[in-house]
């Protein structure tokens, strides 16, 4: 990989002095759609992510090529105009991260030369895009000796995808990729930003993703629509409960109340909200217990909830979901990231994993058409500088 991207690098920018940097993506294991509402999550960075290869310019051009758009060649623009450009494509992303971090305070006085290559399936609800904007953070960090730290640069993260892509998306899969650790979670408490790293040890089982290969693009789905539904329902409820957010609610209170909110299709998105919030935090215990059974029933809990009270499945997630459920050596299974297609998780018994995979496969491509892939998720460190040393 590491001798390929220099080959590429050499041909694109005609240079043999580019750094290499690493992003990973995500998975999420429990939390989910809870972190604009106040709640935990409890994602891991993976060993799947974005690899860069950088160096500075003695111009101010920032000349942007992607080994996974190659039609589209180098993409260039100037450090004097930042603005969002629907035809630079996929360059808004670190497009937007320079220019927050300049908003910020940062001196970035050249330009630079970023060769991209991910290896997280494209709209695979991996977070690539996250994965892409903590790279570019990292690499302008490091270039230009700024004083952002990680916590920076997921929230500079996020402000790009909230003001400058237009997605509406809480901190976690920024946070995620930030704060990542070799076989750990993260249980984030999206209220405080309290965070604890858990380790994910799950003996003789693995986490294997699932990807429908029904491509999910977050601006065109119903995210925000999710998010406008929360908000309103709290705003019903804060009528008579003195709350900030949906997390801070536990079932009781939130079913002694539920008459407040009054529109059906409400009241169950904020019982989403509420249930899976305290399920989290149950799975947190449960890992730590090392009680996997209960953690793959909350898992499945949490599907049913997306499926049913959230409505962000779709048949491609819950056929392979309820495929893989099925399976014998499989603890839970469940959608992950935002829904609408991208990828799912299930805990397989390690040894069974190409008996798994074989009969979840067979099931899904019978049913929606086409095939499904299969990946074991390994849980790795965060974004970072790779060593010139180091194997890749
Ligand atoms: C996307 C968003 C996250 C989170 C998840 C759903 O990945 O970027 O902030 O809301 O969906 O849990």
């Amino acid at each position: 990989m590491k001798a390929k991207l220099q080959e590429l690098y050499k041909n694109r920018f005609n240079s043999e002095n580019g750094q290499f940097y690493f992003a990973p993506g995500r998975i999420n294991l429990i939390g989910e759609h809870t972190d604009y509402n106040g709640g935990h999550v409890f994602p891991a960075a993976i060993s799947i992510g974005t690899y860069g290869l950088a160096e500075k310019r003695t111009d101010r051009k920032i000349c942007l090529y992607s080994e996974n758009f190659p039609q589209l060649g180098v993409i260039e623009f100037s450090l004097d105009d930042l603005d969002y450009r629907k035809e630079d494509d996929w360059t808004n992303y670190p497009k937007g991260v320079i220019r927050y971090l300049i908003e910020d305070g940062a001196v970035i006085n050249h330009g630079v030369n970023i060769l991209f290559y991910g290896t997280i399936p494209n709209g695979a609800g991996l977070s690539s895009s996250a994965s892409i904007e903590l790279l570019t953070g990292v690499i302008l960090t490091d270039l230009f000796d700024l004083d952002a730290n990680t916590l920076d640069l997921i929230r500079i993260g996020k402000l790009v995808e909230n003001k400058f892509i237009g997605v509406n998306s809480g901190i976690m899969d920024q946070f995620a990729i930030g704060m990542g650790k070799k076989d750990h979670a993260i249980l984030l408490d999206t209220n405080t930003m309290f965070y604890e790293l858990v380790p994910a040890a799950f003996g003789e089982y693995a986490v294997v993703i699932m990807n429908t290969n029904k491509r999910r693009e977050l601006a065109d789905s119903k995210y925000n629509e999710r998010r406008a539904e929360c908000e309103e329902a709290l705003k019903r409820l804060q009528e008579a409960l003195d709350i900030d957010s949906l997390g801070e609610l536990d079932e009781e209170t939130f079913e002694a109340n539920t008459h407040l909110i009054k529109d059906e299709t409400l009241i169950r998105r904020a019982k989403h909200a509420v249930t899976e919030n305290q399920r989290t935090l149950k799975a947190r215990q449960a890992l730590k217990e090392n009680d996997l059974i209960t953690f793959g029933k909350l898992l499945n809990a949490s599907h049913y909830s997306l499926q049913f009270d959230y409505e962000v499945t779709g048949i491609e997630l819950d056929t392979l979901v309820e495929a893989a459920q099925k399976q014998p050596d499989v603890l839970g299974a469940r959608m992950t990231g935002a829904g609408f297609g991208g990828c799912s998780i299930a805990l397989v018994k390690e040894q069974s994993i190409p008996t798994f995979t074989q009969a979840v496969g067979t099931a899904y491509k019978d049913k929606i058409g086409y095939e499904a892939d299969f990946y074991t998720a390994h849980i790795s460190d965060g974004a970072r500088k790779l060593d010139i040393e180091e194997a890749f």
